[in-house]
């Protein structure tokens, strides 16, 4: 379904058809997470019908996928008397086998059962915690979504759910012609990751009004209530369907809740895989263990098992009592949430630099194990959120995710503000290696600038400096890495060179045949260009391509260490951040240490007395001043190879597209660059346009 309506067809057939299309890809893409075409692809349709929408503004409809995004900000939501009320569920808060067997006997006895009859048939399904959401279909088309609001009347969020990309704006021939369809609005773990971490960003770069969301759960609960559409827009809202409302029209083609959930799922809707239907309270708490132990492994949220009886037709008979069904239970786990107190704020330097305040706490045990240790993130979350030694904080872990510290709970007995401990201020040197700390305007973390030195990021270093880009060291890699710092047999860079044949040769697995040919590619390391070893130091914001620029600026390394930030912003193409971060770099008496070692051990380049800023290379510089973009497989250079061509010819070549791209080069499996290409209106080039390129000139 790629290709275009045919232009023989009139308008209004090439918007059916584009729509039905859009729709499709739209359910392969969000749904079943197997897109059949290319997100570029996707987007020409996108715009090929809304550019026929414009012309035909008659012919807009509320399921055209033109419409998730967009509609007017609105001053209050209006209310939705719901048709069929929205239920809540009894929830079991033993955590034990006893839950579900006490369950089991209820539902038994409401029905009459013996002994001697058969078991109940139950379907157990994750409880999503999220919130939830009714979607109103009439003849297949999406006219409505309503919160849960106190059951009876919601609130219609319809604007803001018609940009959640898995629910369907319209359903397949042969629905009921009223079908609403229940179910919960979430944001997965991962998204609400990012989303924080894009907040963490505003909040540092002085974005007014800006803060963090406390669990996906709030963060969705806010997206779905955002007056503003275009807001709730950028919020990775995801769906799952369970249930049923209203349905008229036609008989519901199912006669439990089982058959129910695949029919949601034929028509488009998600539902879970990891609903399965127990026979008795034996199969449930086998499920409710099987589901527990995945918890963390999964995507998103959930705080409990939801048993429901299969057959609808005893769900009828069950009822409920006080707007809590008698044929569903709740079996929960352990919360994800806790308080308890801070006993201390540490800093932590990570691989990279970066440090992080980690708060130390009475130990808690929260989504089923204790912890001790829970992330702040950084100063200014620390600082907005106000949380000291000693107050009681909530805590929150959820999956693999590191604990973090989310809120400080107020209490009225607090001391006053005076008597509390101090505010937390991040340390000005390092508490690792005591180089200075520096946070740039308008990033959220603070670093150690000790890069080459700090223990902490011996790890990081070596395999930056070993890399094939910088000192090209074979055979030098992660695990190996791991094992010589973890040892002890590596303390510092220039270890690297006083290695000897008898250590790596008793390390795990090294054979004495690799250990040899390592100490051979060391060797061979120690004869560079000024260049490479530049960008081997990995002093932050030094790429390839601006090391490249210091060392043809610079020609010698000691001119280099000893420029101020003036002589530095004369390089092209640096500017004050870059400046700064290599003067700071070279400040650090650790770090010269480590750079004169290095050159004592042997570690060579040919050097000169610098060049006038950006010196014409030999050849026909054809491309100067232009950036190119380089991104996927192309069918014949390897990457490196397109590099040097375009830097021959004068041009430079950049990691990510921007404004500034002149053309971006695109290969196979090209992603998210050549899509951010096309949405920015930069040339794109395959490999013979480059090298059309590259003659044209
Ligand atoms: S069925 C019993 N199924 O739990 C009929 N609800 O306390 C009503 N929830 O607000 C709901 N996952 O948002 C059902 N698989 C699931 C659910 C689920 C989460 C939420 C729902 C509702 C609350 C009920």
């Amino acid at each position: 379904m790629t290709d275009f309506p045919a232009p023989s067809a009139s308008p209004a057939d090439q918007i059916l058809t584009l729509r039905a299309q859009l729709h499709h890809h739209a359910h392969c893409y969000y749904v079943l997470d197997a897109p059949e075409i290319t997100d570029a692809q996707y987007d020409r349709l996108f715009q090929e019908l809304q550019a026929l929408e414009q012309q035909h503004p008659e012919w807009v409809t509320p399921d055209s996928p033109t419409q998730r995004v967009g509609g007017v900000v609105l001053a209050a939501f209006a209310p939705v008397r719901h048709a069929v009320p929205m239920l809540s569920i009894r929830t079991e808060t033993d955590t034990e086998a006893s839950g579900a067997h006490a369950f089991d006997a209820r539902v038994r006895k409401a029905l009459g059962l013996a002994d001697t009859d058969p078991a109940v048939v139950y379907v157990a399904e994750p409880k999503f915690d999220g919130l939830a959401l009714s979607l109103r279909y009439q003849d297949g088309v999406l006219v409505q979504a309503a919160t849960r609001g106190d059951g009876e009347v919601g609130e219609d969020v319809t604007q803001n759910i018609r940009t959640i990309g898995q629910v369907p704006l319209r359903l397949p021939a042969g629905v009921p012609a009223v079908l609403e369809v229940r179910g919960e609005v979430y944001i997965r773990r991962d998204d609400f990751e990012v989303l924080n971490e894009r907040q963490r960003q505003r909040i540092a770069q002085g974005i007014k009004g800006e803060k963090t969301f406390v669990n996906p759960r709030n963060a969705a609960a806010g997206a779905v209530r955002q007056l503003d559409p275009g807001i709730a827009a950028q919020r990775p809202l995801s769906f799952f369907a369970y249930g049923v409302g209203e349905v008229t029209g036609a008989v519901a083609p199912w006669q439990t809740q089982w058959e129910l959930l695949q029919a949601l799922r034929g028509w488009g809707f998600p539902v879970t895989e990891l609903a399965q239907r127990c026979a008795g309270a034996e199969e449930l708490v086998a499920h409710h263990q099987k589901i527990g132990a995945l918890r963390d492994a999964l995507p998103f949220d959930i705080d409990g098992v939801v048993y429901k009886v299969d057959r609808l037709d005893w769900q009828r008979e069950l009822g409920f009592v006080t707007r809590e069904p008698r044929w569903a239970v709740a079996h929960k786990y352990p919360a994800q949430e806790q308080t308890t107190r801070v006993l201390a704020i540490d800093v932590q330097v990570g691989r990279t630099g970066k440090l992080t305040p980690v708060a130390k706490l009475e130990p808690v045990f929260v989504g089923g194990v204790t912890v001790t240790n829970a992330t702040l993130h950084n100063e200014l979350e620390v600082q907005r959120k106000d949380v000291r030694v000693g107050d009681s904080v909530i805590v929150r872990r959820a999956g693999d995710v590191i604990p973090e510290v989310v809120a400080v709970v107020a209490h009225s007995n607090d001391p006053t503000p005076q008597a509390r401990s101090a505010i937390f201020q991040m340390p000005t040197r390092c508490p690792v290696c005591a180089s200075a700390v520096v946070r740039e305007e308008g990033e959220a973390d603070h670093r150690c600038t000790g890069g080459l030195f700090c223990p902490a990021q011996r790890k990081q270093a070596i395999l930056h400096y070993a890399q094939r880009r910088a000192q090209d060291i074979e055979g030098l890699g992660e695990k190996l890495v791991d094992q010589l710092v973890e040892g002890g047999v590596i303390r510092a860079l220039p270890d690297l060179y006083r290695l000897g044949l008898m250590a790596l040769a008793q390390l795990d697995r090294m054979a004495e045949k690799s250990a040899s040919n390592l100490l051979q590619a060391l060797e061979h390391s120690k004869q560079t260009t000024l260049a490479r070893f530049i960008f081997g130091l990995g002093i932050r914001h030094v790429g390839e391509a601006t090391a490249k620029e210091l060392a043809r600026h610079f020609g010698r390394l000691d001119a280099l260490m000893e420029a101020p930030e003036e002589a530095l912003l004369a390089v092209h193409d640096i500017g004050p951040v870059v400046a700064h971060s290599v003067r700071t770099f070279f400040e650090q008496p650790h770090n010269r240490e480590v750079i004169e070692q290095l050159r004592a051990c042997g570690v060579t380049w040919p050097e000169h007395d610098g060049a006038a800023p950006h010196a014409p290379a030999a050849g026909p510089q054809p491309l100067a001043g232009k950036t190119l973009v380089l991104t996927g497989t192309l069918p014949t250079l390897t990457r490196d190879e397109a590099q040097a061509m375009i830097e021959a010819a004068g041009g430079k070549v950049s990691g990510s597209v921007s404004k500034k791209t002149a053309w971006v080069v695109a290969g196979a499996e090209a992603g998210s660059k050549l899509a951010k290409a096309e949405a920015l209106g930069i040339a794109v080039l395959d490999e013979a346009g480059l090298r059309a390129l590259l003659q044209a000139f």
